[in-house]
């Protein structure tokens, strides 16, 4: 197969794990006979610090002229600190996802078993977690009008959803589970919100259509205990943008370290393929951030062009890693391997005639 993949590495250690998540796509394609080619275009703050716009107009063109985006992370603590600044790094991935239609952002959650120990929570809470968010990408009050009085002491960002934005969102959500363990619980504010009581309605309605998928509601707060609590319970976790992106955080605890969780972002063309992880600003060049999230996203952009022998290949070489120790310094403190030694020892698992490295 031969793809074009443009590459948006963006801030922070956004191209250092990006940079290993595309020697393992390198390795794939080796072993496989595939062939990937790559594009780097700017986003974020690297593309304001150039060109005074965090999505240049030749990086959206880039954008949708490609079959898929591999993400890397968005955003500069010189803008988290300052609540002024009217060109914001993270403008360049919302208004991606938004002229893109990503609508859908897929976000799995795994206990490995190698890592268990690594998770704050207890070992019998987390057995067994097996879940996937779908978090609805283009709606809600990430895009709502947004308001500042004149004198700057009133400000409001309305949240807005219709019909057709739920429906879009819930077939999908449905559609996975019916392919998992056919259970969807819709994650909402329907005692506060009246988005949320629409949510339910139309969620409701659809699911006529799943007979074979339980379907049930889960308050967010109550949810961002019940994750916690006991998250083996959950399968498919449908929810609004906002919910779904601090619920999925919350979520990663799970697994030990945010730097596993991996996404995909999906809707009517190109899709992109992300690390759920931010910039992490503090460890920018120092080769320490956990390459592991970009990679298993890759995996997920394999899935995606259905190589799905390529995809299960990357995420057996990803676990045998996991279990043979070599992780970075959020999973393991003593051992702590480097960014790229771990994409070194993951890739030299998939690629064929190649010595598997020596560590
Ligand atoms: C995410 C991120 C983004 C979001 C930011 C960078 C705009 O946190 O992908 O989860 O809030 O959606
Ligand atoms: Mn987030």
């Amino acid at each position: 197969m031969n793809l074009n993949i443009a590459v948006l590495s963006g801030d922070g250690i956004g191209p250092e794990v990006t940079a290993e998540a595309q020697k393992v796509l390198d390795a794939v394609a080796d072993r496989f006979g595939h062939t990937f080619n790559y594009s780097q275009a700017l986003v974020g703050a690297v593309a304001i610090d150039e060109c005074n716009n965090p999505l240049p107009d030749e990086t959206l063109e880039l954008c949708k002229a490609s079959q898929a985006i591999l993400f890397g992370a968005i955003g500069h603590p010189k803008y988290d600190n300052n609540p002024d600044a009217k060109i914001r790094p993270e403008q360049g991935l919302l208004k991606l996802r938004k002229e893109l239609g990503l609508f859908t952002n897929i976000r799995p959650v795994q206990a490995f078993d190698a890592l268990i120990s690594k998770s704050p929570l207890k070992k019998d809470i987390i057995q067994g977690t097996d879940l996937v968010i779908y978090r609805e990408l283009t709606g809600g009050i990430y895009f709502g009008e947004k308001t500042l009085s004149e004198d700057g002491t009133v400000a409001s960002d309305l949240c807005e959803y219709s019909k057709p934005e739920i429906e879009r969102v819930a077939h999908l959500a449905f559609k996975a589970a019916q392919h998992r363990r056919k259970k969807l619980t819709l994650v909402d504010k329907a005692n506060v919100l009246e988005t949320s009581r629409l949510w339910r309605k139309v969620v409701t309605a659809i699911s006529k259509q799943y007979p074979d998928v339980e379907l049930d509601f889960l308050f967010v707060d109550n949810a961002a205990m019940q994750v916690i609590l006991a998250p083996s319970q959950f399968d498919v976790i449908l929810t609004e943008n906002m919910f779904g992106d601090i619920i999925s955080d919350e979520c990663s605890v799970i697994g030990g370290s945010i730097g596993l969780l991996a996404s995909a972002s999906v809707g009517s063309g190109t899709a992109l393929f992300e690390p759920i992880h931010g910039s992490y600003p503090q460890a920018t060049g120092k080769n320490i951030a956990n390459p592991l999230a970009s990679i298993l996203s890759a995996a997920m952009l394999l899935e995606h062009f259905n190589l799905i022998t390529e995809a299960k290949t990357v995420r057996d070489a990803v676990n045998r890693a996991i279990s043979e120790g070599v992780v970075t310094v959020d999973l393991n403190k003593e051992t702590n391997f480097s960014t790229s030694q771990v994409g070194d020892v993951v890739a030299s698992f998939i690629q064929k005639n190649k010595e598997v490295l020596n560590y």
